[in-house]
């Protein structure tokens, strides 16, 4: 303990304990104000850590991402999303062999079982994949209950690697029920991002033939989406987890929560933005509709609550973008000049500057699969099969020491106690 802040409460002074972070800002311990007959208010959670971890770190005034310890940068450029999935959960960067043993983990687990399969024939073709996703991935619960024990750490690994194998296949199959196609099965001989992309525009008993390039740009993607510490989905699963939950319920709660568009959702809502704004020349009307307090517009892609300067998976992001858009020969295309129009504005705008709103992942992302040809209803899919890997890691990390249930207070504003009158009185 590195000091103590006070806190006087009707005249009486007492210590609160300040916990020392490994990295970055420390913590005002306030546990023990319950006993002195108050709570702590802070909507939204914007000053309060609710967990220790040690699997992300996020410094939003640098710009800086970093899981284990490694940039996210160097992790982006040199790194397998496998490899960071091992990361995660493990704490450490696998060896080649432990790398490989974990690969071949994945692909055995990757197949999905026929009469499982059945729960996608319920579904429509007009479901929007993250329904599908959230039910299929939730329906799995069914599947792994019975003698799962989630304080056994093996059997938490034996969860986490399911789920990585499971999410791209149950992904694919979402938008293969959504254009009304055959499933694809998984190819294990193929790579991670690389089979999501053959289950999802394969032809079944056809050999696959995927762009190298795409699935490349695909996997960094992933990475980019890994963790991102106790963002909303996280801490979804976190509390869900909290109440010993099944993981993959848990899981399907932080995919639930993954999907709204100040989150997750992001990422397609920009696309319908670009959509709607349509041409170079109504940008500015856009514009001023996001600057207009009166309209709830807000520019989809722009603004985080941590990041305050720049989003650094953004910065991966945009040079990713640019080399897809060249492979794709689509630099040109008219919903891009607008994306690009949007970006000049808003890096200039006092009102963006002002209040540190900068492009965020979503927006590059978004760009990027629209050019890699994925249908936006996609987009929120690929964020939860690349998000994957930081749920289960950061639900294993609670369940591995001492934890309560995730149960915030409130600050109460409604009637005090008062007599029934009965309906014949009213
Ligand atoms: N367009 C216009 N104004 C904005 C925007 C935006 N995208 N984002 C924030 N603002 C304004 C907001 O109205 C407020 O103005 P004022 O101070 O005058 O009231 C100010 O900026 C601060 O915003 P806030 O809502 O208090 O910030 P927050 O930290 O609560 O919200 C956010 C962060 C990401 C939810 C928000 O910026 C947003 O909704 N952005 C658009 C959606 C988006 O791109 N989300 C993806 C985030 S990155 C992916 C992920 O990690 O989930």
């Amino acid at each position: 303990m590195k000091h103590t802040v006070q806190i006087t409460i009707d005249g009486v002074t007492s210590d609160l304990p300040v916990l020392e972070a490994s990295v970055g800002l420390d913590v005002v311990d306030v546990r023990s104000l319950i006993q002195k007959g108050l709570y702590t208010y802070d909507p939204g959670f914007l000053s309060t850590a609710a967990c220790e971890s040690a699997i992300t770190y996020i410094d939003g005034d640098a710009g800086v991402l970093t899981y284990r310890g490694y940039p996210i940068e160097q992790l982006a450029d040199q790194a397998e999303h496998l490899e960071v999935c091992y990361l995660l959960l493990h704490g450490e960067l696998p060896s080649a062999s432990e790398f490989a043993a974990f690969k071949q983990d994945i692909a055995d687990r990757m197949p999905i079982d026929e009469h499982f399969a059945n729960l996608f024939s319920g579904f429509t073709s007009e479901s929007h994949p993250m329904s599908m996703l959230c039910a299929a991935v939730a329906g799995l619960a069914a599947q792994f209950h019975d003698g799962l024990d989630i304080y056994s750490a093996e059997h938490r690994l034996e969860s986490a690697k399911q789920l990585i194998a499971k999410i791209p296949t149950l992904a694919a199959m979402s938008y293969r029920k959504s254009i009304g196609a055959a499933f694809v099965p998984p190819d294990p001989s193929l790579g991670y991002a690389e089979n999501f992309l053959n289950m999802c525009f394969g032809t079944p008993g056809q050999a696959p033939n995927v762009s190298a390039t795409l699935a490349s740009a695909l996997d960094k993607i992933f990475i980019l989406h890994a963790d991102h510490e106790q963002n909303a989905s996280t801490s979804t699963v976190r509390i869900a987890g909290s109440t010993e939950a099944n993981p993959y319920a848990a899981i399907a709660a932080g995919i639930a929560a993954l999907w709204g568009p100040s989150h997750g959702g992001a990422n397609e809502a920009v696309l319908d933005m670009l959509n709607e704004i349509g041409s170079v020349d109504r940008v500015s009307e856009f514009v001023a509709r996001a600057k207009d307090k009166e309209d709830p517009f807000k520019l989809m892609g722009f603004g985080h609550r941590v990041y305050k300067n720049f989003d650094p998976r953004a910065t991966v992001m945009q040079s990713s973008c640019h080399a897809v858009l060249a492979e794709q020969g689509v630099e040109n295309e008219p919903l891009l000049e607008v994306a690009k129009a949007l970006e000049t504005i808003a890096r200039e705008e006092d009102y963006f500057i002002e209040r540190r709103l900068y492009p965020n992942i979503d927006f590059y992302s978004g760009i990027t699969l629209k050019a890699m040809g994925i249908p936006t209803p996609m987009y929120t899919a690929l964020f939860a099969l690349g998000r994957m890997p930081g749920w289960i890691a950061h639900w294993s990390e609670m369940l591995s020491a001492p934890f309560k249930i995730g149960r915030p207070r409130q600050l109460y504003l409604g009637p005090a106690s008062r007599d029934f009158i009965p309906l014949n009185e009213r």
